[in-house]
């Protein structure tokens, strides 16, 4: 049996969005050294994941392994888990459900067993695992026992390696990988620009029902940094992120990062939302006569321990927009005033019942909303 994982989202880097196919030893090593020096591994961002590409074209002909490209992972890939578990950070890889990858290189398809024991062999502590390259005419049973196949491979395989679900929302994973993997990404690939974010954003956002402690929601990785959206949009980004609770998973070269975009990804305040151990993702709360987000405004609402609440105000317009909200809206218990902290300004103020602000276009302003403490309590 796999020991409990993921009781808070994982936290990582991951190659694909930044690099592509252009994977390396180098590259990873370089990034896992990058997280630890800047602060990033204390956060929580342990795992380094290696994307699609990192594979020669064919299987170890005598064997049927899989077989690192020689040439990217020159010393194999045991080598490159060593050097991260020396950090204190864990080894991520990718493989897929089907014949190949989505870049054409060997899939898990009918290797599920030889292929988990490898990985484990290696010393792989997570696994995505796509659904590239998966034949015609397959129904959703035979997706989804794809996914069992290696899920009950990995459990036979002797380490307990995190199972990331990557079939993009088709098959519906929320209404069945819980249980079966830790995360299962909800829609197709993000790309760096606004756009997609906020398609995905819209998407994610309405699953919060299924995900919890060792089973999330995945709206794919993280394109701060990247250079395809404004800082504004950036941070948003990373807001909504954390609200719904998702998988941090940085997609940028963390060796030439910008102090801004690394102040982004290592906001301890934002984090600590994300990872809330009460494992909760953001609901989107009523604004507008048919439904949240109706206007373009986006009023979310995600419970924390000690009955606090992170309240995102998210304007998705192009207009500068005042918005508000109401404690009573966002389920707070009744008080007389709550102490409302603008989380990326580092300020805090008094409230009564009612939040209130403007909001730049594509901006979202983060709150962390509490009874003041020291209010007087009965007990016994
Ligand atoms: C799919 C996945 C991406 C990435 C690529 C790699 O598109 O959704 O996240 O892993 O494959 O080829």
């Amino acid at each position: 049996l796999t020991p409990p994982m993921a009781l808070t989202p994982p936290m990582g880097w991951n190659s694909w969005n930044r690099f592509g196919c252009d994977v390396s030893a180098a590259l990873v090593e370089q990034s896992a050294d990058q997280l630890v020096s800047l602060g990033l591994a204390s956060l929580g961002y342990g795992y380094v994941i290696i994307d699609d590409c990192w594979m020669s074209p064919h299987r170890d002909a005598r064997t049927g392994r899989l077989v690192p490209d020689p040439v990217k992972f020159p010393d194999g890939m045991a080598v490159v888990a060593r050097y991260v578990h020396a950090l204190g950070l864990q080894l991520g890889i990718y493989e897929d459900a089907g014949t190949t990858t989505c870049a054409g290189y060997p899939g898990s398809l009918g290797h599920e067993r030889l292929d988990a024991r490898t990985f484990a062999e290696w010393g792989v502590d997570y696994l995505k695992y796509d659904n590239c390259n998966h034949g015609s005419s397959v129904t959703t049973a035979q997706y989804i026992e794809r996914y069992a196949a290696m899920r009950r491979a990995l459990d036979a395989a002797g380490r307990p390696i995190l199972f990331a679900i990557c079939e993009w929302g088709v098959h519906h994973p929320w209404a069945w990988a819980a249980g079966m993997g830790q995360t299962w990404r909800t829609t197709h690939d993000i790309t760096d620009s606004y756009s997609s974010m906020l398609a995905i954003f819209r998407v994610n956002v309405g699953l919060s029902a299924y995900a919890g402690p060792g089973g999330w929601n995945d709206p794919d990785m993280l394109e701060i940094g990247n250079g395809g959206m404004t800082p504004t949009e950036e941070r948003t980004e990373f807001t909504l992120w954390a609200a719904m609770a998702a998988p941090l998973v940085a997609g940028t070269d963390l060796r030439t990062i910008s102090a801004d975009d690394l102040a982004v990804y290592g906001d301890p305040e934002v984090v600590a939302i994300d990872q809330d151990p009460l494992g909760r993702q953001a609901v989107p709360v009523a604004d507008g006569d048919r439904g949240p987000g109706d206007r373009g405004l986006w009023v979310l609402s995600k419970p924390l321990v000690n009955g606090a609440r992170a309240v995102v105000l998210f304007n998705a317009t192009d207009e500068p927009q005042t918005m508000t909200t109401t404690a009573a809206q966002l389920g707070l218990a009744p008080a007389v005033s709550y102490v409302a902290r603008d989380v990326w300004a580092k300020t805090s103020s008094t409230i009564a019942g009612r939040l209130t602000a403007v909001v730049a276009p594509h901006a979202a302003l983060l709150f962390r909303i509490s009874e003041p403490a020291g209010r007087a309590s009965w007990s016994g």
